[in-house]
């Protein structure tokens, strides 16, 4: 990897800027612009997070807002997968010198200790660490309550990676019994998640579909791997640790032959082709990494074959007129999976970013292990990007230096056309947005200012600088010769020594409450009763209710709920109208008595049969 001369671009940058504002970003060179808009991007992270963030007044210390807009879409809310994200990118950021972020850090883990107690529509910490799988909280870290797409699974494993980096440097500076105590209990909780729930669909990273996500499956294996490193380290148990060798193996299913599919054990169909898989291979990237790990790394054959599927996907300028034109040797806009429709389905800035710095990845792994090797599966990547490549072929560094050097030049000028494609739709005040429209002018759409869009390029900044996170992959990683479903069941204590409230466990029963209610699109039903585990009739603390297997033939909406043992409840199901009506509620109060609690069982053990009593609702219109 080159590095380039930084500090000169900056000097002459400074200059440019303050003569030619107007023509900002688009004329000055790539350099140039990657040098302001890395800094751009920074300043748009930390306006971000709470409590000092000028875009987010409100944010609780430490939360991670996904971005300032309110309204379409309201995104004012901190998502444990964009923050953890972000906080990877903040610590890296702060180990390659910028001091002035520890107070950042510190800030996030004490909001994340208190916000893994927090009882929401997914669970509770304790007993079975069911409230860990919660996609997202509002911005004040109290529960979310809307319908959504949960749980999400990805979450906790991403959160444990980006702190395990930050004990491991925390570890090299002396500070052991810091990391043990405050910062360990958090992380333990979190891989005690990933140990448990690695074997159980969930929603993937878009929170649209229900199956496995190799996003998820790839970063819960890291973050396993990682944590058992540092549990040895503080001569501590992590019993999850060991499933490591397992989510591996399942890792390794997700391939169908051509290239990695996002999503399996899905109810619906999809191609599979999604942007996923590669911002998966970009999160585990470790540089030291050889190219065959089977932890599928940016230059793994497989992940190349993968990324070429997806990039070509996006090249049809009947999907992406935006593209239309541009060379096969060059980037393009991309977005998340072709069958996308959310705001019409475009070109996300993260992910052509992302792809950038999955190539900067690419070359820096190769220059690392001195060795390219073209293989039947990665062909394709190799031929569309030096066409005279013989297959089956390998170059190394050091006997065949020429064509060697020439792969990594190539890779590195495709990543470069990557990061131009956002230079060209990226608006004069730097700010970046969630989308920019498929069509021309690629005008900025969607969450304005997303965090997540600029932890992205501070991230692709770094790579492309030749700046890289610490290792974390073993060289001599095996697979088992069979892939078992397993789990181990978690630890779940609250982070207290990190601030977290001293919360204990009832003994709980799960109810799985059923209701036949036909209702509208548009419409939600929420479950709701006496107690203070149903919301104490308190609408912000009612249940939201999971739509998946509502068909016409049976309108089934269902909550699976753990309830205190033994107590009597009064329950009722409710309507939540589309445009903001009053709630409509059942004309009858229903009671149920929570069975006896089997000690750490989380199996259903009462079912409800229920239909809908009362007024129904219809829409707003708005
Ligand atoms: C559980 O693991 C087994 C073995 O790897 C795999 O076949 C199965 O699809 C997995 N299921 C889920 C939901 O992860
Ligand atoms: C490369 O090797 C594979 C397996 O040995 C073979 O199937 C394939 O045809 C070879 N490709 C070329 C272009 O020689
Ligand atoms: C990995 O394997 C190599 C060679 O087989 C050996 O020299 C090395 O000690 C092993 N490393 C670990 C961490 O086991
Ligand atoms: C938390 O509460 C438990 C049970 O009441 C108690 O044993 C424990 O000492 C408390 N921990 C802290 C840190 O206060
Ligand atoms: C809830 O209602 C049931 C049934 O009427 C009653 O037995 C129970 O005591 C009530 N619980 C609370 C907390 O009021
Ligand atoms: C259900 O119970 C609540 C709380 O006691 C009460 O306010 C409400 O009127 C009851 N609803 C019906 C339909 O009896
Ligand atoms: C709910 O609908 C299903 C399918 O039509 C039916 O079998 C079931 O009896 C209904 N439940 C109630 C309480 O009406």
């Amino acid at each position: 990897m080159m590095l380039r001369s930084s500090r000169l671009v900056l000097a002459s940058l400074l200059l440019a800027s303050h003569v030619a504002v107007a023509e900002w970003p688009q004329s000055v060179s790539l350099d140039s612009f990657v040098a302001t808009e890395q800094e751009i991007a920074l300043q748009g992270v930390l306006a971000n997070i709470g409590p000092d963030g000028t875009k987010v007044p409100g944010a609780a210390a430490g939360l991670v807002i996904a971005s300032p807009s309110k309204t379409n879409p309201n995104y004012f809310y901190t998502w444990t997968r964009d923050a953890a994200l972000t906080l990877k990118t903040v610590v890296d950021e702060f180990m390659f010198g910028n001091t002035a972020l520890q107070v950042v850090i510190e800030n996030y883990i004490h909001a994340q200790a208190a916000l893994q107690t927090v009882t929401n529509p997914s669970g509770t910490l304790l007993p079975s660490g069911l409230g860990l799988g919660e996609p997202k909280y509002n911005a004040d870290g109290t529960r979310y309550n809307g319908n959504w797409g949960r749980p999400q699974r990805d979450g906790p494993a991403l959160r444990a990676i980006a702190l395990i980096q930050y004990s491991n440097y925390l570890i090299s500076q002396g500070e052991t019994d810091k990391v043990k105590t405050i910062i360990w209990p958090i992380i333990a909780n979190d891989l005690s998640y990933a140990g448990q729930y690695w074997n159980s669909t969930g929603f993937d990273l878009w929170e649209e579909v229900s199956g496995s996500s190799f996003f998820t499956t790839q970063n819960q294996y890291r973050a396993l791997v990682d944590g058992g490193n540092l549990a040895s380290t503080l001569n501590t148990p992590c019993i999850a640790c060991a499933q490591a060798p397992q989510v591996l193996c399942f890792l390794q299913s997700y391939w169908n032959g051509k290239y990695l599919v996002a999503n399996t054990n899905l109810a619906t169909s999809r191609s599979g082709i999604d942007a996923n898989t590669l911002l998966g291979a970009i999160s585990v990237f470790d540089v030291n990494a050889p190219c065959n790990s089977p932890s599928l790394q940016p230059c793994h054959s497989r992940s190349l074959a993968s990324f070429k599927v997806f990039v070509d996907t996006f090249r049809n300028p009947d999907l992406y007129p935006i593209n239309a034109g541009v060379p096969a040797s060059d980037g393009v806009a991309l977005g998340r999976y072709p069958e996308d429709t959310y705001f019409t389905g475009n070109p996300w800035y993260l992910i052509t970013l992302g792809a950038a710095e999955f190539l900067y990845d690419v070359a820096a792994q190769w220059d690392t292990e001195g060795t390219i090797t073209v293989d039947a599966t990665s062909y394709p990547f190799f031929h569309a990007l030096y066409p005279s490549i013989r297959a089956n072929a390998t170059y190394t560094k050091r006997c065949k230096p020429i064509t060697f050097q020439k792969l990594i030049s190539l890779t590195t000028a495709y990543a470069d056309s990557f990061a131009a494609v956002a230079q060209n739709y990226t608006p004069a005040d730097g700010a970046l947005a969630e989308q920019f429209l498929k069509t021309s002018p690629g005008t900025p759409i969607s969450a304005e200012r997303l965090t997540w869009s600029f932890a992205s390029f501070v991230s692709m900044a770094h790579r492309r600088a030749g700046k890289f996170p610490p290792s974390w992959v073993s060289p001599n990683t095996t697979l088992p010769t069979t892939c078992e479903a397993t789990s181990a069941k978690g630890v779940y204590a609250p982070a207290t020594a990190a601030g977290a409230p001293n919360i204990t466990a009832p003994c709980t029963s799960t109810v799985l409450f059923v209701v036949n209610a036909t209702t509208y699109y548009g419409e939600n039903i929420y479950l709701t009763g006496n107690s203070s585990d149903l919301g104490a009739w308190n609408l912000d603390n009612a249940q939201p209710m999971q739509s998946s297997k509502y068909s016409a033939t049976r309108p089934e909406w269902f909550a699976e709920i753990p309830l205190t043992a033994g107590q009597t409840v009064s329950y009722g199901y409710v309507r939540q109208e589309d445009c903001g009506q009053p709630w409509i509620w059942e004309s009858i109060n229903r009671t149920l008595t929570v069975p006896a609690c089997v000690e750490g069982s989380t199996a259903v053990l009462a079912e409800t049969d229920d239909a809908w009593v009362g007024s129904v609702g219809s829409g707003g219109g708005c």
